[in-house]
């Protein structure tokens, strides 16, 4: 028995939140794809996975898994390019991208957390730097405009950035704890 972390990451900072969320609960830190064997003996499996169009990357392969064992626990650590919630940034919209994912119908007491990732353009896959270019474009449209936001997060994401920070774990840790979990 005991905790498995399961990670999905491009770029490495979903994959670094797993080695510490790992390092924390004492457990081991797989792959997604390597899930169904390595969380057989698992009674807590934690999903570590990054954000993508708003969604997240490996969710259904999870929903999927959780679904044919329905006797383990279950968290998430969802990880994005976005800042931690602030003025500008309210928690609220982290949720909401985070629902798209895990509806609060489906999933109302999975304790889950945001933390914020990095950028970093030329890890990219082709097909994602491409998302990219339209994206970059749109951020620049919406900056022209006067958009706070979007002239920010434009500057940063063309400079590159690594927003991760161990710490963003203790809320998780904190409640998997308090629900003796772990
Ligand atoms: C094509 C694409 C779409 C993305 N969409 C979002 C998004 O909707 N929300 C968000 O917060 N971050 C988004 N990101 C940023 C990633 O979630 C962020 O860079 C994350 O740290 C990547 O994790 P990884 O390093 O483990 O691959 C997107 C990144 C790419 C490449």
């Amino acid at each position: 028995m005991g905790a498995v972390v399961a990670f999905c990451s491009q770029t490495g900072s979903a994959k670094r939140y797993a080695d510490w969320l790992a390092v924390e609960l004492g457990c081991r830190m797989v792959p997604l794809e390597q899930i169904e064997v390595v969380a057989a003996d698992a009674d807590l499996v934690v999903l570590c996975s990054w954000f993508h169009a708003a969604s997240l990357k490996g969710a259904k392969r999870f929903r999927a898994y959780m679904a044919a064992h329905g006797e383990k626990r279950y968290a998430v650590v969802a990880v994005g390019a976005t800042p931690m919630p602030s003025e500008l940034w309210p928690a609220s919209e982290h949720e909401e991208a985070f629902r798209r994912s895990f509806p609060a119908g489906a999933y109302p007491d999975m304790p889950w957390c945001y933390c914020q990732g990095g950028f970093h353009f030329e890890r990219l896959g082709a097909v994602d730097k491409a998302m990219m270019r339209i994206y970059f474009k749109m951020l620049e449209g919406e900056a022209r405009k006067g958009d706070q936001r979007s002239g920010t997060a434009l500057a940063q994401m063309r400079e590159g950035y690594d927003g991760c920070e161990r710490s963003y774990l203790d809320p998780l840790v904190t409640e998997l704890r308090a629900r003796g979990w772990a």
